[in-house]
């Protein structure tokens, strides 16, 4: 059953005490995309909390999440759309600066990456501060694209991400 498999997911991801830096535990997803058997339940989770209309495509942020996004797609038959890091992308992009701890990072998409109304799902592996997955809905919303949902494998539910994320439902498989 579902709870089963959530523990399943949650069971292959490791912390990882003071990784990058003093004080951080980060959470390594590299147990869960080694298992076989897990790394194909958080796939199938992330598609059976899809409700309502199937996207168009999935979009996936540089770079864990074209690992799991890059699935997601396949598995239920969407277009995948990466969003990537700067400098990147070969076409015309448009960009959005988000904040880190300590100055500022960008991503990029493709101007014609889809066309206007589209419906899109974000996927990613980690929601943390939400800065990368804010800036990533802002750029599908300067593409016109309409945003079903924003969807993770880990949510770092203590940081409050969620309530600054009030255009789209959120969703996450396991949350701490
Ligand atoms: C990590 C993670 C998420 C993001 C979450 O990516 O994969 O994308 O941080 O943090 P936030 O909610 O505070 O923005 P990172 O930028 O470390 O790069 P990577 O995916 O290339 O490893
Ligand atoms: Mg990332």
């Amino acid at each position: 059953d579902r709870d089963a498999a959530v523990a399943q997911v949650e069971g292959l991801i490791r912390d990882i005490p003071d990784f990058p830096k003093p004080g951080i535990i980060f959470k390594d997803i590299t147990p869960l995309l080694g298992d076989a058997a897990g790394f194909r339940t958080a796939v199938d989770l992330l598609a059976d909390s899809i409700e309502g209309p199937m996207p168009d495509y999935i979009v996936g942020t540089e770079s864990r999440g074209f690992i799991f996004g890059a699935a997601l797609a396949y598995h239920i038959g969407a277009g995948f759309i990466p969003v990537r890091k700067p400098g990147k992308l070969p076409s015309d992009v448009y960009a959005c600066e988000y904040k880190l701890e300590y100055g500022t990072d960008a991503l990029e998409v493709h101007r014609d990456a889809l066309s206007q109304g589209a419906r899109t799902l974000i996927v990613d592996d980690l929601l943390a501060t939400g800065g990368t997955a804010r800036a990533t809905g802002d750029l599908l919303r300067r593409l016109g694209a309409e945003m079903l949902g924003y969807s993770f494998v880990i949510e770092l539910s203590f940081l409050n991400a969620r309530e600054h994320m009030i255009d789209a439902p959120v969703n996450a498989i396991v949350r701490v």
